[in-house]
């Protein structure tokens, strides 16, 4: 393992900065067959909240020639079956965990993080206020500054570990978004989410998805993580993992550019159940052949 690689979010200290999108991972486990999780540089799990959610009607996985929509609606057991089943798991491995946490009022949020918190088997925790899938909840929380802001304060007051804010490319001015976010004490950004999108079966004249829309992630969505990311860095000093679309190591890198302290890969783990694997080789090859100390020099280098 590469020293050089290491990095720090939020007083947390990851061996290398690719880590894996929530809701792409399941919790890990599902995963152990093909890759050591201990090589990755954290884990965000699939987004939980107080009760057991069935999720939305199926189909919930469309293919689209870039990228993926998915619908799955927050389907989870519920946040104390979390903690006890695969959180207990989790938990002996060395490799940071952040707990990803929804909800549909501010209140179930507190709730879930603050069991979440007081486990102690969560390095961090990632607010999803940016899901397209749900009626209730989601992105209702993320897109207007105020309500974001009001909840990023109330789980602070319950919470002992860093809270990352995973926000959607919807935003409407990402830059602001991210400077008001830190003013209410986020300790990092999670950047992007999906992107709204839907297909329709022309013979059938149906829609593609059981729930109708659906979130759009991979390839087709790197650019608008790089515009955000970019756009939020230059508001912000706090952390910023970076994702959407990244396929290989240059894609990580391009989002380390623009200024992700870390990244994470979703839609490839797919196609690729060792896509973090090759990343992770990849980078270790660019900061070797660039004479590069530590991968952290290259966050925010992007000259405009
Ligand atoms: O539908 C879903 O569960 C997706 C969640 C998300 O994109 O945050």
């Amino acid at each position: 393992m590469d020293s050089r690689l290491a990095v720090e979010l939020a007083g947390i200290r990851l061996r290398n900065p690719v880590m894996v999108c929530s809701g792409t991972f399941g919790s890990g486990s599902e995963y152990g067959d093909f890759l050591d999780l201990e090589s990755l540089g954290a884990l965000v799990t699939k987004s939980v909240t107080l009760n057991p959610r069935a999720g939305n009607p199926p189909p919930r996985i469309w293919e689209t020639p870039s990228g993926m929509l998915n619908s799955i609606g927050l389907e989870n057991k519920g946040v104390e079956r979390f903690i006890q089943e695969d959180l207990a798991h989790l938990s002996a491995l060395e490799l940071p965990v952040i707990a990803s946490v929804a909800g549909s009022s501010v209140e179930e949020y507190v709730e879930v993080a603050g069991r979440l918190s007081d486990s102690g088997r969560a390095s961090a925790l990632e607010l999803n206020v940016s899901c397209p899938n749900v009626k209730r909840g989601g992105v209702e929380f993320g897109l207007e500054s105020q309500a974001a802001c009001e909840l990023v304060t109330r789980v602070k007051e319950r919470c002992g570990v860093p809270i990352f804010v995973k926000l959607s490319p919807l935003v409407p001015d990402m830059g602001a978004m991210a400077r008001l976010l830190q003013e209410a004490g986020a300790d990092g950004l999670s950047l992007i989410n999906t992107v709204p999108g839907m297909a329709v079966d022309i013979e059938g004249k149906k829609p593609r998805l059981g729930a109708v829309t659906g979130g759009l992630s991979g390839p087709a969505i790197h650019p608008i993580a790089v515009r955000s990311v970019w756009t939020a860095r230059q508001q912000v000093g706090i952390p910023i993992i970076g994702m959407g679309g990244i396929t290989d190591w240059r894609s990580a890198l391009e989002l380390i550019v623009a200024g992700a302290n870390a990244v994470a890969v979703g839609t490839a783990n797919f196609t690729d159940p060792q896509a973090t694997i090759k990343i992770i080789g990849g980078m270790e090859s660019f900061v070797q052949a660039r004479g590069l100390d530590r991968i952290g020099e290259l966050v925010g280098s992007l000259r405009v």
